[in-house]
């Protein structure tokens, strides 16, 4: 019996993985975490599946879930949103598994900020702007920020900012950031990136706040400069003198 840990990617259902979609179809027990995962991604159950929603539940009763099916010597597909590697809760499941000597495997999936940058038609990093993109957040209820992971850190870097779970204090954010960016430093707000109804709110931080108003999560900030850069440098790999090694054609490319 394996845990299966599956990205179930940021919305739209064919955002899946091949991989992630052939478990799903195979675990006879499946937990998902809560609305943000499809009903559409759910449909790959196995008819009769026990299908369970674990946002309503705490970790013990999670892992309670896991050791029936682990007696019963099911299969579990545990599905969380985007990718795994972020705000997932899957490390303290990890922990618990290790513990438990319960064997698990982990698919990786489409995250929300890849999503966000998709449906707004941007690379979040370009030669000579930014070539560094910090995915982060703000404090919330359940989870403080360790210190030194502050906005005004990361601002100080100028790199593009992915900042999840904090669309309910925009106003705020962009306060922070202004000092570092500037207050003409493009912001987009993706909200609900690749679901049908995803919006997409473009600003400046001195008027982002005003255009978005009041939101509720689920939404992406995007911050910096890359995100409405026109004058940037190309990148040297397409150059016309660039030396490309590995590049089939080449008649005097090294083989090994
Ligand atoms: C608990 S985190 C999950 C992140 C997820 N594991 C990932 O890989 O993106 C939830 C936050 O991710 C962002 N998010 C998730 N899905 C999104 C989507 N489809 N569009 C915009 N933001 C999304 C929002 O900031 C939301 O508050």
């Amino acid at each position: 019996m394996t845990v299966h840990f599956i990205g179930a990617g940021p919305g739209a259902p064919d955002l899946l993985t091949l991989r992630g979609r052939d478990l799903i179809a195979a675990c006879p027990v499946c937990l998902y975490a809560g609305s943000l995962v499809p009903e559409a991604v759910l449909a790959h159950c196995p008819e009769g599946a026990r299908i369970v929603n674990t946002a309503p539940m705490d970790l013990d009763a999670i892992m309670a879930e896991i050791s029936a099916a682990h007696a019963a010597g099911q299969d579990v597909a545990r599905l969380h949103s985007g990718d795994l590697s972020v705000w997932s809760a899957m490390g303290e499941q990890l922990r618990r598994l290790r513990a438990l000597g319960i064997p698990f495997t982990v698919t990786p999936g489409v995250p929300a900020f890849a999503a966000a940058a998709a449906t707004l038609g941007s690379e979040l990093t370009l030669p000579g702007v930014a070539q560094s993109v910090v995915l982060t957040r703000t404090p919330g209820r359940a989870s403080a920020m360790p210190e030194g992971e502050t906005l005004a850190a990361f601002a100080a870097t100028k790199a593009t900012l992915a900042i999840h779970l904090s669309i309910h204090r925009l106003a705020r954010v962009a306060e922070e950031l202004a000092p570092f960016y500037g207050p003409d430093c493009p912001v987009a707000v993706v909200w609900r990136a690749s679901w049908p109804d995803q919006r997409i709110i473009r600003g400046t931080l001195a008027d982002i706040a005003d255009l978005v108003g009041a939101m509720e999560r689920t939404a992406l900030i995007l911050v910096g400069p890359a995100l409405a850069a026109e004058g940037f440098s190309e990148s040297r790999l397409y150059a016309a003198d660039y030396d490309r090694r590995f590049r089939a054609g080449r008649t005097d490319a090294v083989k090994s």
